[in-house]
């Protein structure tokens, strides 16, 4: 035995000893799990044995004509063989019986949509029910995964069911008129029938002291089973029910500050009869999410969860807690408050106090009515830390949210409108289903929309906001007074519709230079010949009003910033709505990367151009008077002037960010481009200034390897750029797939911080990006790295004769080393201030203390 397997027992006997008074985890009096549509038992990845042909034994009494059975066409790589490889297709009614000891029964139903003996399954519409309780109506599997975030290939449904009189679990599948069911398997495992609160009275959220009992006729339907904090624990990791726990990541509202604890070598006391070990696995109690030591901060903001839910049903909410916070060693240390949609559940909670120790887990349950009503078919979890505590901060476990069933039993919801939301940008093109197609469509139109030069679009709420601020009270009092009034002409200058004419003859098609929905970009000429512009003439028929047409005017006349392109004027005659901007004689910087005649950039011109943009982005970020998110960041939107210099334009998809540093982000329906459109964005719908890292991060690869973000057609690994590029960067190949213009121009160590940058701004997560900020130094640093390596082969190149010239810069050279690792130290500060803080075990002894 090596010392460190002996620590590891050690620890496990401690942890056997400090438990013995608790039962172990929970012996399934029942488990039947049943591989429908298979001809052979099988045994699944997670060990278990799965039973083949329903037919003989839970089904006998059903129609042989109701049903067959089928393999499914093609198998995904995540989805497992068993038991999602074959499926029974059923035609009518069809019941299965199977027999069970009495108590509440966890089932679960396995579903595979996919294309089975030519039946399409986006066309299977059917309903479940289950010893009288109504578990799906009218469902459709496919149309549910397609909704899911992210997006699975198979879904489990799980239930509860109680079975208490006659010792049978009856399913039933009838699948709608005109359509077909689907089942790929069925589990049946039992569970403690105290662990889920029946006939307990549990607080009823929204009325002061209300309860609400939980009586044993009530099914349940889990919605969420998440291990805050932590990783997916597997079914077969779980404490005997095989529930799954999953991450919590994508239902965290991001904020800044949220740190996570993983301290898996902790023991934790279980109690009976509170919470006994079968409770939840000890990897959901040593794993959590905590604000952070700011307690100024914390005071301020929220730890804030977000969960779709269907409107018209009870929710129960169990939270789970353990205490691991070594200072805390009395009461009213470590008190916070829980909210549930807006709502108090419980004040100063208190976990060391209500467990009566350190590392005892407890969990809290409350009940919430979402009403028909509701508009936001949404339940939020906020938590906060109380005044009153010593340490202002708030931390959880592990969560878990079920449906309760309505009066009648039902427990269905609709099928998922999909019409709001649009797809995930897919890394594999190939991959594509035919049922996705219509979900596809926003994506192209953003694109087609978002491709003009000069868009100026922003929207209504910016001008609502802004009425509040005092210098923007004048103009908005100016525009309700009389809405057709010329523009403040001090903001700036405004053209006759007779100037615009003479500038573009008459808006001649030889003069334009681009079009979209809006209406049509034109080339002219003013001033008597000296000044080329651009002119963007708006189609009075496009769906933007005058009024916000003089909003975009008082708004993007103030922004000034050298990086990006500016506003020159306007004209307003004759019912015209014209944009007037400088002219960019370069075009745009993808006409210089690819597909394109013109002479490549230079590598050191390409980090010129970038860190112009950067620059841009951060002035629109955080110098501008509010923050404004750009929203559809690409080479195409990053012009050069006649001198190269990289402005960025295209604000019509522009967003004011957070108004208040308690506010993160801002929901939207997802807009942008495609092959630039951060994931995490499309995942929750709110927008936050790292969105825009993430394209701008595309285009930072974009301008290294000389090809667009997306090729249809290519291999799987290579259609997305940011994929290829990101795995090619972390094999430490990035210098295989730079742009063959750029060959021999690249210093290796530029090239290593580039792409350690570029990486970086596509992240899956936003809190793991850098900020525009950051990424202005750490490009303007690759550049310095560049120029000395640059310098260092002049000087080396150079001869004798030379030296001597030479020698003020070789100086420089021997001391740039030094000069860029204090930029290195400074980005690696900045970073850590916006990135989420893990722990692992020991490192956090110092707050957490040891487990000894
Ligand atoms: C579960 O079964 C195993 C083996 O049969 C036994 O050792 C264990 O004590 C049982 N646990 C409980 C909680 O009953
Ligand atoms: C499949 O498993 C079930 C239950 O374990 C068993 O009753 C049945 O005989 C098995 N069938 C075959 C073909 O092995
Ligand atoms: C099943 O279908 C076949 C032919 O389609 C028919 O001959 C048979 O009677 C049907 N069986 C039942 C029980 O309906
Ligand atoms: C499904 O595939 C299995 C092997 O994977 C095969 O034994 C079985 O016959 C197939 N079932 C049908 C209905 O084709
Ligand atoms: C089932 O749902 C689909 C799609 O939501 C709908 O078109 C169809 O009319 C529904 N059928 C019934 C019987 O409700
Ligand atoms: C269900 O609850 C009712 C009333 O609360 C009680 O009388 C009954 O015994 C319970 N049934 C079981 C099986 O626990
Ligand atoms: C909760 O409060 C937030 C912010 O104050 C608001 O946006 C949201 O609509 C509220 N939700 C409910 C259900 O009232
Ligand atoms: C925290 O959540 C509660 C309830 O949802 C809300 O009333 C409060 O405004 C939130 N506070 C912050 C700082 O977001
Ligand atoms: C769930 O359905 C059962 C049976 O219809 C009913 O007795 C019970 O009250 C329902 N539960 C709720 C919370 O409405």
């Amino acid at each position: 035995m090596n010392p460190l397997s002996l620590i590891t027992f050690h620890i496990s006997l401690l942890h056997v000893l400090l438990s013995s008074a608790a039962a172990a985890g929970y012996n399934a009096t029942d488990i039947i799990l049943l591989d429908c549509g298979a001809t052979s038992n099988s045994t699944s990845q997670d060990g278990r044995n799965w039973e083949a042909d329903p037919h003989s034994k839970y089904c006998p009494f059903n129609d042989p004509n109701a049903s067959f059975s089928s393999n499914a066409s093609r198998q995904d790589p995540s989805v497992l063989q068993v038991p999602y490889h074959s499926a029974l297709i059923i035609r009518s009614k069809f019941t299965f019986k199977f027999p069970v000891l009495p108590g509440p029964k966890f089932l679960r139903l396995y579903f595979y949509p996919e294309t089975y003996s030519d039946l399409d399954t986006t066309t299977s519409f059917f309903s479940v029910t289950a010893n009288g309780y109504t578990l799906l109506n009218n469902f459709s599997a496919s149309l549910t995964v397609l909704a899911m975030d992210p997006r699975p290939a198979s879904l489990i449904k799980e239930y509860v069911i109680p079975v208490w009189d006659n010792q049978m679990l009856i399913v039933t599948f009838a699948p709608s008129p005109a359509s077909f069911a689907f089942i790929n398997g069925i589990e049946i495992v039992s569970m403690p029938s105290v662990l889920y609160a029946y006939g307990s009275e549990i607080p009823l959220v929204s009325i002061e002291g209300g309860r609400f009992t939980l009586d044993n006729t009530t099914a349940l339907e889990t919605m969420y089973r998440l291990n805050v904090g932590g990783k997916q624990i597997e079914n077969k990791d779980d404490t005997g029910m095989y529930r799954t726990w999953r991450q919590d990541d994508d239902y965290l509202v991001a904020s800044k500050w949220v740190t996570v604890y993983k301290l898996s070598s902790f023991s934790i006391q279980y109690t009976e009869p509170d919470t006994p070990e079968y409770t939840a696995p000890k990897e959901v109690y040593t794993t959590l999410r905590i604000m952070g030591s700011d307690s100024w901060f914390n005071l301020k903001s929220n730890l804030t969860w977000n969960f779709a839910i269907d409107a018209g049903f009870y929710y129960l909410f169990r939270l789970h807690f353990c205490e691991l916070l070594a200072q805390v060693t009395k009461r009213n240390q470590h008190v916070f408050n829980i909210f549930i949609n807006n709502q108090t559940a419980e004040k100063q909670v208190d976990v060391f106090y209500e467990a009566q120790g350190p590392r005892i887990p407890i969990h809290k349950d409350y009940i919430v009515l979402v009403g028909n009503e509701a508009q936001a078919k949404e339940l939020r979890l906020d938590l906060h830390p109380d005044q009153s505590s010593t340490y202002a901060d708030a931390f959880l476990n592990g969560l878990e949210i079920f449906k309760l069933n309505q009066t009648a039993g039902s427990l269905a919801g609709p099928n998922p409108d999909l019409v709001p939301r649009t797809q995930p940008p897919k890394l594999q093109p190939g991959s594509r289903k035919s049922g996705e197609k219509s979900t596809i469509l926003p994506i192209v139109g953003a694109i087609l929309g978002g491709f003009a030069l000069f868009s100026l679009l922003l929207i209504f709420f910016i001008f609502q906001r802004r009425r509040k601020q005092k210098d923007s009270r004048s103009f908005s009092s100016k525009f309700s007074a009389n809405k057709t009034s010329s523009l403040p002409s001090d903001l700036c200058r405004h053209f006759s519709i007779a100037e615009i004419k003479a500038a573009t003859q008459d808006f001649h098609d030889r003069f334009m230079i681009g079009s979209g929905g809006f209406g049509n970009v034109y080339k002219g000429i003013i001033d008597g010949g000296t000044t080329v512009v651009a002119i963007k003439r708006l189609n009075p028929s496009s769906r933007q009003g005058a009024h916000e047409f003089h909003t975009e005017i008082t708004m993007l006349s103030k922004l000034r910033h050298i990086h990006l392109v500016s506003l020159m004027g306007y004209c307003d005659d004759q019912g015209e709505m014209i944009l007037v901007y400088d002219y960019m004689p370069h075009g745009t910087l993808r006409d210089h990367l690819y597909n394109t005649k013109s002479q490549p950039l230079s590598w050191k011109r390409r980090l010129e151009i970038c860190i112009g943009a950067a620059r841009g982005l951060q002035y629109l970020h955080r110098e501008a008077k509010y923050s404004i998110i750009h929203r559809d960041v690409k080479s195409s939107n990053i012009l050069l002037d006649e001198n190269y210099m990289a402005k960025v334009s295209d604000f019509g998809l522009s967003k004011l960010g957070p108004m208040s540093t308690s506010q993160t982000h801002v929901s939207t329906v997802v807009k942008g481009s495609f092959g630039y459109v951060d994931p995490e964005y499309y995942r929750r719908q709110h927008l936050t200034e790292k969105s825009d890292v993430y394209s701008f991060g595309v285009v930072l690869f974009e301008v290294l390897c000389g090809r667009p973000p997306m090729i249809q057609g290519l291999s799987k690994e290579k259609a997305s750029l940011v994929h290829w590029a990101r795995s090619c960067y972390l094999k430490g190949k990035l210098d295989q797939i730079v742009d063959r213009n750029l060959t021999d121009q690249i210093a290796p160590m530029a090239l290593q911080k580039f792409g350690e940058v570029a990486e970086r701004c596509v992240r899956d997560q936003g809190v793991e990006r850098p900020m525009m900020s950051d990424i202005v130094w750490a490009l303007e640093f690759t550049l310095q790295l560049q120029e000395a390596a640059d310098k260092e082969i002049n000087d080396r190149n150079a001869t004798t004769t030379d030296e001597e010239l030479f020698s003020g810069s070789s100086k420089n050279v021997a001391k740039s080393p030094k000069s860029t690792s204090d930029i290195a130290s400074s980005i690696a500060i900045s970073d850590q201030s916006s990135g989420t803080k893990i722990s692992e075990g020991d490192t956090s002894s110092l707050l957490l203390g040891n487990d000894n």
